[in-house]
């Protein structure tokens, strides 16, 4: 059998994504213009699938703060952090994430998928339980298989499903892990937390909760969902990514468990992979402190969500169930979601297009991803443009294209 052969029909299938146009799965940004806008194709585009948050991608201080770091200490460490990969700058960043999320501990991973695959593969072992929810992110499913604990797969968000799953397991002697994420990447919907930690506690198991698209997005001072939920105590540690609020690339966990330095030398995903940049590590730390200096980034976002959540909704489209940064507009077909997808583009407004496998309840979706710098202005034109081009696929009924946006 020929090396890739088990690839084929996903070739297939790829082949006929691309033949309607531009190969969604590489876009490719000829210049990044802003925190908004790219130059894709030698035509200006509205970025609504980025994940930047909070618009820190061009951020003065952030710039400042990796120019500088770049220069003193030099591009890349070359080195493991048990090695000759940790400066003080990395020392800084994860006392000053500990110190954010009001942990004892933090530790930074070179990217957000090698965190969730350390922590998780690490604090379950073999005789352990990972209990995961079935919407996790593929980095926490990854680590799954890293793991030598056994891994059981809970229904998303229900925590009666979760508590039947821990209760058979009562009388079995392991401890039980279980993961969860802040806000779910594909439908943006929210995980009832505050159910969860109860069910946890009940059992006596142990809480990973994923922050990636909630860092920087929920909670009183941005800590994410378990500070919303009034549940932090509950979560013993806390995964996220820099590569979403903190507009860089990176991975970090924090915890009180008094164990938790042991990680560094047990970690694999720690351990065998060169550290970040310098610079990438001080332009996270000026990141992370404009997260804690400057709610109103937050509140913008949130008044930019509502405009967009809203104004789709009001055309008529079908939406993930929450309001969050992620704005996803369920399809009935992928046919359907490919062809909006072009058009858009083509439209100058870039968006995510998810396909089954790779999203919930195998629904094609359309992920936008909402910035606190995006102008009114700006998510109204995308709202109109996909307002029209949906009309004109038939998607929507006539009566709402005149709705009011
Ligand atoms: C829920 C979740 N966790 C982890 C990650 C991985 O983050 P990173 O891009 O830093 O590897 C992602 C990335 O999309 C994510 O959505």
């Amino acid at each position: 059998m020929a090396l890739f052969e088990r690839f084929a029909p996903l070739m297939h299938a790829h082949d006929a994504v691309k033949a309607a146009g531009t190969d969604p799965f590489g876009v490719r940004m000829d210049r990044v213009l802003s925190p908004t806008e790219a130059v894709i194709k030698g035509r200006r585009t509205l970025l609504a699938g980025t994940n930047n948050y909070l618009g820190l991608t061009f951020d003065s201080g952030c710039i400042a703060a990796a120019r500088s770091a770049m220069e003193t200490f030099g591009t890349g460490t070359t080195g493991s952090s048990i090695a000759n990969g940790s400066y003080g700058g990395h020392r800084a960043l994860e006392r000053a994430l500990a110190e954010f999320f009001d942990r004892e501990h933090g530790m930074v991973f070179s990217t957000g998928y090698q965190a969730n695959l350390g922590i998780i593969s690490t604090v379950a072992g073999p005789k352990d339980y990972l209990i995961i929810d079935a919407d996790c992110h593929a980095s926490i499913y990854d680590a799954c298989k890293l793991s030598s604990a056994t891994v059981i797969r809970a229904r998303h968000n229900d925590p009666a499903d979760l508590d039947k799953r821990l209760q058979r397991l009562a009388e079995q002697p392991g401890d039980k892990v279980i993961v969860t994420e802040g806000i779910y990447s594909m439908l943006g919907d929210q995980a009832p937390l505050a159910e969860i930690a109860e069910v946890k506690r009940r059992h006596g198991a142990y809480l990973v909760v994923d922050e990636a698209h909630s860092l920087g997005v929920l909670g009183e001072t941005g800590r994410g969902l378990a500070q919303a939920a009034g549940v932090e105590a509950d979560v013993d540690f806390v995964v996220g990514t820099f590569s979403k609020s903190l507009g860089a690339v990176g991975g970090f966990c924090v915890s009180n468990h008094p164990d938790f330095e042991v990680l560094r030398i047990v970690c694999r995903p720690y351990m065998f992979t060169a550290s970040l940049p310098p610079s990438v590590i001080a332009s996270v730390r000026a990141a992370l402190e404009t997260v804690a200096r400057r709610p109103d980034l937050r509140h913008r976002l949130w008044r930019n969500i509502g405009t967009l959540y809203d104004a789709l909704e009001r055309r008529g489209f079908l939406l993930g169930p929450q309001k969050g940064p992620v704005v996803a507009v369920r399809l009935p077909s992928p046919e359907m979601a490919i062809h909006l997808w072009q058009a858009l583009l083509n439209a100058g407004v870039y968006v995510n297009l998810a396909l089954p496998p790779a999203t919930p309840s195998g629904e094609p979706l359309l992920r936008c991803s909402v910035c606190a710098a995006h102008t009114t202005e700006q998510l109204r034109h995308m709202v109109d443009v996909l307002t029209d081009i949906a009309y004109d696929a038939g998607l929507l009924e006539p009566q709402m294209r005149a709705a009011a946006g």
